[in-house]
């Protein structure tokens, strides 16, 4: 447990707002000033409703910004998609009631030092933590560049607010209805091939299957890449186990071992994180008690 004042804390947090933004996708503005003063991008909160409704486990969610620069008005926002039960009975949360909240909880992006191009490559809610992250940027927010891929036009919700900090962006749908057709590691690597930015640096948050594709392109153009990785998680803080997955490590027994996202992560450097065993080529995904275990 940290002993700095920032030591993740169980909040009552009171519902301000919760807006439909888009397709299946609200905004939750959530009044819990401990934790909007010192939330970092990429830290994550465990959020449940109110005593005696579901869900009783609580759900991870990132803060995607806060509606004070620095949370001097103890407000948060969390962007969030309707994905089953849980978030579909978020969707329900009045303006005044009170939910508990756990945070800030795991580690967050970090800078490198010196000037830098970011890139933030997002895959649908992945755009969830980046407007938080666009305004902690030690260099200026108008270098940096987002590329946002989700299945359709309508999935692409949220990368206004990056517009308005400064961030260019460049969109991708899978079926072409709005940006380039394909995904968002397509646009990195037509950025990385026809106009490669100084000192690039990318911060990643989507789906497993852009993790994979995003972790080939950075290793072949060799550019400096930390993913936001997301697993289902029943604690948050280590206790359950359930959100291990196998990352590189040279000082482990045999050159790897298991993680947990929620404490050492959710964030890694993508050259560590192991999407197949070294010993066996096998698929290695989190090893997910919850598989078995998921609240009803
Ligand atoms: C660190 C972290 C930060 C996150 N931040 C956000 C965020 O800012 N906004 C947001 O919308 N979501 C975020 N998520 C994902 C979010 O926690 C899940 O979408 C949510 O828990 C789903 O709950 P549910 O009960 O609605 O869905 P369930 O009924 O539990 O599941 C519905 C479907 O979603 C899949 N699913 C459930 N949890 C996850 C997960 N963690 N990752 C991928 N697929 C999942 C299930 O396999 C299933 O197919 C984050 C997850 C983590 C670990
Ligand atoms: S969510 Fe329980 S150990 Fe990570």
């Amino acid at each position: 447990m940290r002993e700095d004042g920032r030591s993740p804390r169980r909040l009552d947090a009171r519902v301000r707002a919760n807006e439909t933004v888009g397709k299946d996708c609200l905004l939750l503005t959530l009044e819990v000033p401990e934790i909007a003063r010192i939330i970092e991008p990429a830290q994550f909160l465990m959020l449940r409703g109110p005593e005696g409704r579901f869900p009783y486990l609580p759900r991870p969610f990132s803060v995607c910004d806060l509606v004070d620069d620095r949370g001097a008005d103890g407000l948060l926002q969390v962007l969030y998609h309707v994905m089953g039960e849980g978030t579909e009975a978020m969707a329900g949360w009045r303006e005044g009631e009170t939910v508990s909240c756990l945070g800030p909880l795991g580690h967050p992006y970090t800078f490198p030092r010196g000037d830098f191009t970011p890139i933030f490559l997002a895959g649908g809610i992945g755009i969830a933590p980046f407007p938080l992250l666009a305004r902690r940027l030690p260099v200026d927010p108008r270098k940096a560049i987002l590329l946002f891929g989700a299945r359709t036009a309508d999935g692409l919700y949220g990368f206004e607010r990056m517009r308005e900090i400064g961030v260019q962006e460049r969109l991708a749908t899978d079926d072409g209805s709005a940006g380039r057709k394909g995904t968002a590691v397509d646009l990195l690597v037509e950025l990385l091939e026809t106009e490669p930015p100084e000192n690039p640096v990318v911060f990643a948050c989507g789906p497993t299957p852009m993790f994979k594709a995003a972790q080939a392109v950075v290793q072949r153009f060799g550019v400096p890449c930390q993913m936001s990785l997301e697993e289902r998680m029943a604690c948050g803080y280590g206790a359950c186990v359930g959100c291990a997955q196998a990352i590189s490590d040279p000082t482990a027994v045999e050159g790897w071992r298991y993680a947990l996202i929620c404490t050492e992560g959710p964030v890694f450097p993508a050259e560590t994180i192991l999407y197949a065993r070294p010993s066996s080529g096998k698929e290695s995904p989190a090893c997910s008690v919850l598989e078995k275990g998921r609240d009803s």
